[in-house]
């Protein structure tokens, strides 16, 4: 039958395609197995189909076979049944490609998110420009209010903080499950013991959305505490994270 070739036909080029090119890629490539894109796949099919096609509509007796068993499904009263089941058959199969394309995906992004990305030299936040390259925390040095200054910035974190990162600022606040990737634990030493504290105001500041690309191909959702803190208060809590964990912050020497 002439649909059952032409069919054979398009799924024959299909196979060709997308192991035939990846197969002579890894005669060239030992130990490689080279994918076909898939917005190529669809080039190359639709010359496929359409060289079917115009084979198979070449003249009137193969195009009549081609069309004849479509044409009764679609036009005899008799053919009913088959012809609901087609159409479920094309229906199912539509919702079946439409989930697959809409369908989230939790695999990691092809690009690499790097955790500490490279900070800009400078900032502009809270209305005023840094320098991050000499910024360092006001409240570091004052020692008489040292032990006041830690626990204002505890009533920051725990205001404003826990949520996410924990009440024992291991990453893993009442939310922490819902965010990908996940709130930073700062207990851990890759993450503020690695850090300078202008680092930690850069990025507390401006939350995801200040990260540069490389940093955010993955949303964060660390929000822009300039609009919510004031300047004090990242400092304050940015003392209160070192203070709490018991790390030191890395220093320019
Ligand atoms: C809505 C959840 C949420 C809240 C609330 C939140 N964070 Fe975050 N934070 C995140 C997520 C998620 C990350 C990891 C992704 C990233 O680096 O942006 C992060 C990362 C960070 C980092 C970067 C750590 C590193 O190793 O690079 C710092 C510092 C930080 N948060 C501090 C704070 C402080 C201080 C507060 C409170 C003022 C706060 N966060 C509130 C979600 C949150």
């Amino acid at each position: 039958m002439k649909l059952i070739q032409a069919v054979i036909a398009i799924l024959a080029g299909y196979t060709i395609l997308s192991y035939g090119i990846p197969y002579l890629g890894s005669m060239l490539h030992h130990g490689t197995w080279p994918v076909v894109p898939v917005s190529l796949m669809k080039i190359y099919m639709f010359f496929v189909v359409m060289g079917v096609l115009a084979a198979m509509t070449f003249d009137e007796e193969t195009k009549e076979g081609l069309m004849a068993p479509i044409r009764s499904v679609y036009g005899k009263p008799s053919m009913g049944p088959v012809r609901l089941a087609v159409i479920l058959l094309v229906a199912v199969a539509g919702a079946g490609i439409t989930y697959q394309s809409i369908k989230p995906s939790f695999e990691a992004p092809v690009e690499l998110r790097s955790i500490h990305p490279a900070p800009p030299s400078t900032i502009n936040v809270f209305k005023k420009s840094f320098n991050l390259l000499t910024l360092t925390n006001p409240y570091r040095e004052d020692k008489e209010h040292f032990a006041e200054n830690v626990k204002q910035g505890g009533v920051v974190y725990f205001k404003n903080c826990f949520y996410c990162h924990g009440d024992k600022l291991d990453g893993k606040g009442h939310y922490y499950n819902g965010f990908f990737p996940l709130p930073a634990n700062f207990q851990d030493v890759g993450t503020i013991a690695q850090l300078q504290e202008s680092f930690l105001f850069w990025r507390i500041s401006t939350g995801g959305p200040g990260l540069p690309k490389e940093g955010a191909p993955w949303l964060s959702a660390m929000p822009i505490w300039q609009h919510f803190l004031s300047e004090e208060e990242v400092w304050k809590v940015i003392l209160f994270l070192y203070d709490y964990t018991g790390r030191s912050p890395r220093t320019f020497e």
